[in-house]
């Protein structure tokens, strides 16, 4: 968003008062806030006193270390019991914690107690493979019920699990497995996509080549098609889980033992694991489900969209919402398999109550049309929610007025895989909302929008978005790059011990954030991120291609899409490299190296590239290009007559 269109957005922006109905019935009030300013440490201790502890804390946070945090210093609990087995000891075992629906229509409703056993057999086939607490497992599963007993047999272990997208290139498998050095592989033969059975092993093996430090290969059949073989290594998962016992006692672990590492894009090439340890993690994930959601254990039916290859997946399908004992949906496929009103479908089905979506999906709803959603009966909705990226107001309104019947409470949600769960968010229940904003930090959270030094810019003016102090579920460092974890989030505000979330942020007259965005080289797209430099990296590793810089351009749907400015290598001719077939070759290419997500909307052959005399490419200027505006200042280039050449070149390529 440009900051004028902002400025009046933020203007004329209407503010919707919570409705009083559901404000009286309201997990949380207002009084929250207070309560948790009045004494931070007792706020998070009392939310911890959520989970079930073998051994209670002796400290709430130790932050003597910092910026390594420790939180419930001396505790002892284990993550999968308290998201399965002490919802079974208190009655709750008939309790549908799953309504999975399969892409192609298949389905299967599953209890707590049905998880609980699936969940020890999967625990014990592990431990039968060798596995000890510490030791990692990479998961590469697509969303099937397997891929959340994987997750909790894991934690259940105390194993570090790192799950990779399904949809991420056997390359980028490959990089995270290296990097996290793990044992187990766990994998599907296949995955359906849009009514497709597409390939997933025969993937895995790719990425795999030549590492010998994966002792086993874990293949849940899925599909059905063929999957190639390594006798040995590779295990179907129903030869090895089905026959264990559902008896497993589950040990406590360290509050601070390593959960999870999940990887997420930087500003340089290498992707970052994001480190998450174990009590503060899930302490975070169930409070922030329990106000943000409103959820009522036993009468809500929760559905979150996202996928647990992303960390919205693990806090938001995994962890927070069966810590807090939820009856959800989790979907396996596309949002327009076999049609356009396949969500809506699910809803009226299962009367979901809760459900919680990016705003991409949303702008894709919207330009299929209202028609669609109007179809169904929606009445069971009462509450809806947004994550990934700024939602824009049109956007808001939308999902309000034709998902939401016009008075639903929104809550967007702003958060990272740093910071394990939401952080600025409203309170359904207490807040007015305003569409575009995402309001204040939670009860217990602290953030500020700060100038270059740092200083807290008054209210109607923008900044960098930090956060001033620890959190519970923050990220516990980047998995074996302590300095990396410095530099990246600790080093811009370092004499003030800010949090650097890399995002810009304004507050409007009432004090209330609006985010804008990623100030770094990171893109958003469809609420993803990824950085620039990767897909460069990707494109300069095919072999006509001698030079690229990549921008985030704005895009209706996706927020922003990937537009790349290639120069060719010498031998080969312009005409030829922005030729359709080249072209395509490209957007393949990067798609086979990172991911299709990563594939570029647009690839543009040019002459030469724009660049400081330092050397240092100019996206600012390629940006102006990609979205077709008036180029701007040009005086710090080191060549100014490229712009020229490079818009010389567009013309006579198209
Ligand atoms: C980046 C984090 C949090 C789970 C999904 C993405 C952007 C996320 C919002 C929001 C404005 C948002 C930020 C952030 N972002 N939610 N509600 N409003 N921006 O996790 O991949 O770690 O990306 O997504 O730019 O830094 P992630």
């Amino acid at each position: 968003m440009g900051d004028e269109v902002l400025a009046n957005l933020m203007q004329q922006s209407q503010v919707f008062p919570p409705d009083e109905a559901f404000a009286a019935q309201a997990n949380a009030t207002a009084d929250l806030y207070a309560e948790a300013e009045a004494d931070r440490e007792a706020f998070w201790e009392k939310q911890a006193e959520r989970l079930h502890w073998e051994t209670r804390w002796e400290q709430v946070l130790d932050w003597s270390n910092a910026p390594f945090a420790k939180w419930f210093v001396g505790g002892r609990l284990n993550v999968a019991y308290n998201c399965v087995d002490r919802h079974v000891a208190d009655g709750h075992g008939d309790q549908v914690a799953i309504h999975w629906v399969g892409e192609p229509g298949d389905t299967r409703d599953i209890t707590y107690a049905q998880l609980k056993d699936e969940v020890c057999k999967a625990a014990n086939a592990l431990s039968s493979l060798g596995l000890r607490a510490g030791d990692r497992v990479a998961i590469q599963l697509p969303m099937i019920p397997e891929a959340i007993v994987s997750m909790l047999a894991c934690a259940r272990l105390g194993l570090v699990h790192s799950v990779v997208f399904g949809g991420f290139s056997p390359a980028a498998l490959r990089s995270r497995v290296e990097d996290a050095d793990a044992k187990v592989v766990i994998t599907a033969d296949g995955q359906y996509r849009r009514g497709k059975a597409i390939p997933m092993k025969a993937n895995v093996d790719e990425g795999l080549k030549g590492i010998d430090t994966v002792r086993n290969v874990i293949v849940v059949r899925r599909t059905g098609i063929d999957a190639p073989w390594t006798e040995g290594r590779d295990l179907w998962w129903h030869d090895l889980v089905d026959s264990q016992s559902t008896e497993h006692t589950p040990e406590a672990f360290d509050s601070e033992h390593p959960l999870f590492v999940l990887y997420t894009s930087g500003t340089t090439g290498k992707p970052k694991g994001i480190l998450h340890t174990s009590g503060g993690y899930l302490t975070q994930a169930a409070y922030t489900h329990h106000v943000v959601f409103d959820h009522k254990p036993g009468k809500d039916v929760y559905w979150c969209t996202a996928d647990i290859g992303w960390v919205t997946g693990h806090s938001y399908i995994v962890y927070g919402p069966l810590a807090n004992r939820a009856t959800q949906v989790v979907y396996e496929g596309t949002p327009n398999t076999p049609h356009e009103g396949r969500h809506w479908e699910i809803v009226q089905q299962y009367k979901v109550t809760i459900y919680y979506t990016a705003p991409t999906l949303i702008r894709t709803f919207m330009k299929w049309g209202e028609q669609i959603p109007a179809g169904y009966d929606l009445s069971s909705l009462r509450l809806l929610g947004s994550v990934g990226e700024p939602i824009n107001p049109e956007a808001w309104l939308w999902y309000r007025k034709h998902i939401g019947n016009g008075s639903l409470p929104i809550v967007d949600t702003w958060w990272q895989t740093e910071t394990g769960a939401i952080m600025i968010c409203p309170l359904p229940g207490a807040s007015a909302l305003k569409p575009g904003s995402a309001l204040r930090p939670l009860p217990g959270i602290s953030a500020k929008v700060v100038n270059e030094k740092g200083e807290e810019v008054p209210h109607g003016s923008g900044g960098y978005l930090v956060l001033d102090q620890p959190w519970p579920s923050m990220l516990r460092g980047i998995w074996g790059d302590e300095e990396r974890y410095r530099d990246t989030y600790w080093a811009r505000f370092a004499d003030l011990g800010f949090y650097f979330a890399g995002d810009g942020a304004k507050y409007d007259d009432d004090g209330d954030i609006w985010l804008l965005g990623r100030v770094d080289d990171v893109m958003n797209v469809s609420g993803h991120r990824i950085s620039t430099t990767e897909v460069e990296s990707a494109l300069v590793s095919h072999p006509t291609v001698a030079e690229a810089a990549v921008v985030g351009a704005s895009d209706p749907t996706t927020g922003q899409a990937i537009v790349a400015f290639v120069i060719p290598r010498g031998g080969v001719a312009q005409d030829e490299a922005s030729g359709e077939e080249a072209i395509k070759a490209l957007r393949d290419h990067v798609a086979k190296e990172i991911g299709p997500i990563a594939k570029p909307r647009q690839i543009m052959v040019v002459p030469e590239l724009p660049k400081t005399r330092s050397g240092k490419i100019m996206r600012r200027l390629l940006r102006d290009v990609a979205e077709n505006r008036e180029i701007g200042d040009v005086t710090t280039l080191a060549d100014s007559s490229v712009m020229d050449l490079i818009a010389k070149g567009l013309k006579s390529g198209s």
